[in-house]
Formats: structure tokens, C-alpha cells, sequence
């Protein structure tokens, strides 16, 4: 942590406007605790970006546990059974190897058609530090950091005082992706866009709840992030993983009936989706085929 001293938010001040020509849009949805609701987050993006006609390639690199990988299987199975035309991203596992060059070389050559033909793609990672998601961190363009309402869950990001609840220090997520950052700045890339949203809030109005959203506003200034409101805590979420559905399906009337409940949280999903500020689809697509790259893919370097 030595030299940790993170810039000010490039992300605050930076438009997505802009899309390169050719070239997908990276989102990486990452975060080095376990069970914070990347996998979860990542489906609901993709197929929320699906039904508005986006062109979509998802990339699993928590193959080992490969829960991205078995909800979209779930989701093709479920289509198949039911007959039903449910739009779907051209997916992509890669497994570790433990070699660094090889597991460069097949992230690579997993990015590179996503990169040519989508126009975004949605990388998940796995819930610790491996040499693959540092990798994607280099390429992402937007960095989504799903959070569950925990201060347990808040300690990879910073180490709070527990008498003060002021930031003692960022801890090793924190460093992790500014490292990432430093990466980029290195290649010319583009700055990330780094957006941590709070995950399975509580509808009571809890002090936890309360406590968590006044330190992270303070920790995003610190380390250099803006915040999403995030997702409920619903049951639902839970539900819907075995048929490879989201809460964008239900209103097609396939799977569970709507409640209320559902709505509130579709919205939400939807809410979540336009926080990210992703920039708008290229006015060919979708409709007009599988895209011709016009530009070779800017690669950073891999660590
Ligand atoms: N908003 C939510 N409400 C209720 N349950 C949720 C919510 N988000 C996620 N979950 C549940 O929390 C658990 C962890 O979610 P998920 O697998 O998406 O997390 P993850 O960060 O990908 O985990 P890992 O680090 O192990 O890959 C799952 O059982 C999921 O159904
Ligand atoms: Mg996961």
C-alpha cells in the first residue's frame, strides 16, 4: 500500500458519449469478495441490454464455479423447452490454467470476436484476486463493483474506524484497481468509468443501511468511484437462475407471474442499466446483421 495515492476521479468529469467505431464497449462487473451479486448483476445487464437491441457478448471467467456460464445455459434450455424466441448473448468461458501467457492468450482470444461483433460486452469475474481478472480489469471500460450492504463486504475497499467511521485506508481491491488504472493510463486507453452499486439493500430504514451509504459517498471521493443505487433484496433474484431468466423476461409473460414486487425491482434493474451511462448503439445496429469490424480492437497491456 506504499505508493497507493489514487487521482482524482477520472470517471466524475468523463462522458461514455463517445463509442469507438468498430469496437464493443467493455463492461466488467468485478470485485474481489465472494457473493456480492456479480453473476446475478451481470445476466440482468445483459439481458436488460438485449431487449433494447443491443448486440451482446458475455465472457465467464469464473469458469471453475461458472454460475454466468449455467444461467445462460439455464436460459437456452429453458427457450428450447418452452419454445419461446428469448434474445441471448454470444457467450464465452475461459478457464484458468494457472500460466499467465496461456491464460492471456485465450482471454484474448475470447475478447477478440466479442469485441469485433458486439456492441457490448460483459465480462464477470470470479469473487478473488487471479491473474484473469486482473486482466479484465485492464480492458474495461466500465467497471461495475457490486457490494452487499456489509461493512465485511466494505473492507476490501477500505479499512473503516469503527468508533469514527472514517476511512483509515483503502485496502486491496482499491489498490487493485488502481494498478488497473495505472495500466490503461500507460496504453493511452481511455480512463474507466468506475461505478460501485450496493447490492440486496434492506427495505428498512436500518442504521447499517444508513452508516454504509455515508461512508461510501466519502470513499468514493477517496478512491475514486461514482455510486449506483443498486438492487433490493428480493427473493426473486434467487428464483429465477434455473430457468435463465431475469426480471426483464417476466414481462413477456414467460416464467413467474409479475407482483408489484417484481415491477419495483425490474425498475430498479432498469435504473441500474442507465446509471452506467453506456454509451448509445452505433445507428446500424442491431438489426442490420452481424457488425464488420473497421478497427482492430486497442489491446492494453496484460499486467
Ligand atoms: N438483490 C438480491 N436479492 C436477493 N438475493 C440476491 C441478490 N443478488 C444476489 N443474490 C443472491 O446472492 C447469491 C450470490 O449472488 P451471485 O452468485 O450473483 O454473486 P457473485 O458475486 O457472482 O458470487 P461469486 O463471487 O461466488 O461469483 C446468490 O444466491 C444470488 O441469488
Ligand atoms: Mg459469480
Amino acid at each position: 500500500m506504499s505508493d497507493f495515492r489514487p487521482a482524482a476521479n477520472p470517471s466524475i468529469v468523463q462522458t461514455q458519449a463517445a463509442r469507438t467505431p468498430g469496437r464493443a464497449h467493455v463492461l466488467v462487473i468485478g470485485n474481489e469478495k465472494g457473493g456480492s451479486g456479480k453473476s446475478t448483476t451481470a445476466m440482468h445487464i445483459a439481458v436488460a441490454l438485449l431487449s433494447d437491441g443491443a448486440r451482446v457478448a458475455t465472457i465467464d471467467l469464473d469458469a471453475r464455479q461458472g454460475t454466468f456460464t449455467r444461467y445462460i445455459e439455464n436460459r437456452a434450455a429453458y427457450a428450447r423447452r418452452k419454445g419461446l424466441d428469448l434474445p441471448m448473448p454470444l457467450h464465452a468461458a475461459v478457464q484458468a490454467s494457472g500460466d499467465s501467457a496461456d491464460e492471456k492468450a485465450r482471454f484474448e482470444a475470447a475478447l477478440e470476436p466479442a469485441v469485433t461483433t458486439a456492441d457490448f460486452v460483459i465480462v464477470d469475474t470470479p469473487g478473488s484476486d487471479t491473474h484473469l481478472s486482473r486482466l479484465a480489469h485492464t480492458w474495461a471500460d466500465t467497471l461495475l463493483t457490486p457490494l452487499n450492504d456489509s461493512f465485511i463486504d466494505l473492507d476490501l475497499l477500505a479499512r473503516i474506524d469503527p468508533e469514527t467511521l472514517k476511512i483509515v485506508r483503502p485496502s486491496v481491491y482499491a489498490e487493485a484497481v488502481w494498478k488497473q488504472r495505472q495500466v490503461r493510463a500507460v496504453q493511452g486507453a481511455r480512463p474507466v468509468d468506475w461505478i460501485v452499486m450496493r447490492n440486496r439493500l434492506s427495505s428498512l430504514a436500518a442504521r447499517n443501511k444508513r452508516d454504509m451509504g455515508a461512508v461510501i459517498e466519502a470513499l468514493a471521493k477517496r478512491i475514486g468511484f461514482r455510486t449506483a443505487r443498486g438492487l433490493s433484496e428480493r427473493v426473486i433474484y434467487r428464483e429465477l437462475f434455473l430457468n435463465g431468466l431475469t426480471l426483464l423476461d417476466l414481462k413477456r409473460g414467460s416464467g413467474p407471474s409479475m407482483t408489484m414486487s417484481h415491477v419495483a425491482a425490474r425498475q430498479e434493474v432498469r435504473d441500474l442499466v442507465t446509471a452506467l451511462n453506456l454509451p448509445p448503439l452505433s445507428p446500424a445496429a442491431p438489426s442490420a446483421g452481424p457488425a464488420t469490424p473497421t478497427a482492430t480492437p486497442s489491446r492494453p497491456a496484460a499486467e
